[in-house]
């Protein structure tokens, strides 16, 4: 047989192979044999893989977006937002998440106790974009860049707060974001920002 012959029945092969495992795939997937149950984690292999793709397209999606000073006044701005949008699925210092977001898969991670290792700009364009086939929803309807912002700087400060230190942010009187550092608020007024 020359080379030829056989690389042609190497592919032809090959093909068959492919299209016998894809007919498998999709007879176990369309035959109802697949849960779609959330109580049924992903075989860790397919966890390990969708960590990859979420961390890999965080970080293309979020570059070129540039973070603002994100400043105790903003994260005291962020926090009755996040008390009244996040709250429940992701937990509040010394708090678990509402009893349903415990059954959420994949599960929100509690911020204050995990903390994320994601950067600011990350963390704004998740909340802004969401999470595809996730339950975390998009707010770019529901909330302003600046408002977004603001929910950011509180993020970024959640990580092993203290009960007390997050109820003392949430009383803080709400500032107008920046206004406190440039002292004559005037002079900001024709600052587009980034909205
Ligand atoms: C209905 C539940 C739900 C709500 C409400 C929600 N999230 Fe999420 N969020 C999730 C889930 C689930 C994930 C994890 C997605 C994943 O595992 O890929 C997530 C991921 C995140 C992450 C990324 C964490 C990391 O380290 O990867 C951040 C930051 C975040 N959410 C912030 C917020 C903020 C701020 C709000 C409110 C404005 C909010 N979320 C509202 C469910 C929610």
């Amino acid at each position: 047989m020359t080379a030829g012959r056989i690389a042609g029945r190497v592919i032809v092969a090959l093909a068959a192979a492919v299209l016998i495992v894809a007919a498998g795939v999709a007879w176990y997937a369309f035959s109802g044999r697949y849960s779609i149950a959330a109580t049924e984690p992903h075989p860790p292999a397919l966890e390990a893989a969708i960590d990859e793709i979420y961390h890999a397209s965080v970080a293309r999606q979020a570059a070129g977006i540039e973070a603002p000073a994100l400043d105790r006044e903003r994260a005291a701005a962020g926090a009755p937002i996040y008390a009244a949008e996040c709250a429940m699925c992701h937990g509040v210092p010394e708090a678990d998440r509402e009893a349903w977001a415990e059954g959420l898969y994949p599960l929100p991670p509690h911020l204050p106790e995990d903390g994320t290792d994601l950067a600011a700009e990350e963390i704004f364009w998740i909340i802004r974009e969401g999470v595809k086939f996730t339950s975390m929803p998009s707010y770019r309807h529901a909330l302003s860049d600046e408002e977004i912002w603001s929910v950011t700087a509180l993020v970024e400060r959640l990580h092993g707060m203290t009960a007390e230190a997050y109820e003392e942010l949430i009383a803080l009187p709400a500032e107008e974001p920046g206004a406190g550092d440039a002292g004559d608020a005037e002079a900001d007024a024709g600052d587009p920002g980034n909205g």
